[in-house]
């Protein structure tokens, strides 16, 4: 008998090629529009395997079932099942559907999981829907121990020695796209230590360029925390205009993108993550009375105290004290 694993990962790759054929049929057309409109080539499509989850409840699991059993269906995340009332196993439907899909492939670039973008903001019935739906947990999949694109990422992050970290997949995929080639997201969570564990495998230098807003502030402050702790050496970007790099480079360009970030081995704009919290620490608790001062000083003891090295712990400190 062949293993769950193995027939998870299998049904994963069907389901790949079923979003794939899924974006070239004529139900795509908006998808595909859409897609365009976000300057998404077709060379991009094929590169991160990008297709398109089309709106209907049961035509990817009559094919499916062609070839994998119930169990594996209900295993794999892929389905939804519907509530019965006595508890027992519900009929199952497609999670996905109306969706652009990304795969998220495992180290070995093998799809594990999917996360899948809405073309619209709302339903039919005008309420709002989540952006981004992603699979559940499963056997396969933990979405904590995951990095989109390293599989695609890591021999550069480990020949350049470092790793440009992105919110969001969109990003990642622009990014990458323009010839950045060491970078990877975290899929908009904090990272977890087990992210940290596996990109430590490659490198043990970080630049963090989030989002330009307050959401993107705050996962990267957590994320430094982080990565500080297990000892990487961070910088962090922050992009002007408020875009997101996807945004920064479909509308400034990648040279801007490159000078303004991305030079040779590291960002030149990059700054010491210590720059940056004494930055957010001002933002936050803005004024010169004695109050701002102690809020802020509060806010940066524990990113203070984490830091393994002496040296560098009496630098910030005196950098806070200083600002
Ligand atoms: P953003 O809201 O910044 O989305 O969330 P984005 O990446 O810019 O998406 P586009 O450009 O509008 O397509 C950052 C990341 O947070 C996660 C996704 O991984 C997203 O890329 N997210 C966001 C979700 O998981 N669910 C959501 O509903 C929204
Ligand atoms: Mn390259
Ligand atoms: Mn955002
Ligand atoms: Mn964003
Ligand atoms: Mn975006």
């Amino acid at each position: 008998e062949v293993g769950l694993r193995r027939q998870l990962i299998d049904v994963h790759e069907a389901a790949t090629q079923y979003f794939e054929a899924a974006l070239k049929a004529p139900e795509a057309a908006r998808a595909r529009e859409y897609l365009t409109g976000r300057g998404v080539t077709v060379e991009t499509i094929a590169k991160f395997r990008i297709g398109y989850a089309p709106d209907d409840f049961n035509h990817m699991r009559e094919q499916l079932a062609k070839h994998f059993t119930d169990e594996v269906l209900r295993a794999s995340g892929l389905f939804s099942a519907k509530e019965q009332s006595d508890g027992g196993q519900g009929q199952l439907y497609a999670r996905f559907r109306k969706r652009i899909t990304f795969p998220i492939a495992n180290e070995q670039g093998k799809t594990i999981a999917f996360t899948a973008r809405a073309l619209d903001a709302e339903d039919e019935k005008g309420r709002p829907i989540a952006k981004y739906l992603n699979s559940p947990e499963t056997p396969l999949y933990s979405k904590g121990q995951v990095l989109f694109n390293l599989d695609k990422a890591k021999a550069e992050i480990r020949a350049n020695d470092f790793a440009l970290l992105v919110e969001g997949q969109m990003d990642c995929i622009s990014v990458f796209m323009a010839g950045v080639h060491n970078v990877i997201a975290t899929s908009g969570t904090a990272f977890t230590e087990m992210q940290i564990r596996l990109l430590g495998r490659f490198t043990k230098n970080v630049i963090v360029n989030f989002d330009p807003d307050a959401a993107g502030a705050m996962a990267a402050e957590k994320s430094i925390g982080l990565l500080i702790e297990e000892g990487f050496v961070v910088k962090v970007v922050t992009l002007e205009g408020g875009l997101d790099p996807d945004r920064f480079i479909r509308e400034q360009g990648i040279t801007k993108y490159q000078t303004f970030g991305y030079y040779a081995t590291s960002l030149r704009a990059a700054i010491r993550h210590s720059d940056f919290l004494i930055d957010r620490a001002r933002h936050l608790f803005p004024g010169r009375t004695s109050d701002a001062k102690v809020k802020a000083i509060n806010f940066l003891l524990p990113h203070i105290r984490r830091m393994p090295n002496r040296i560098q712990r009496d630098e910030f400190a005196a950098d806070a004290a200083q600002k």
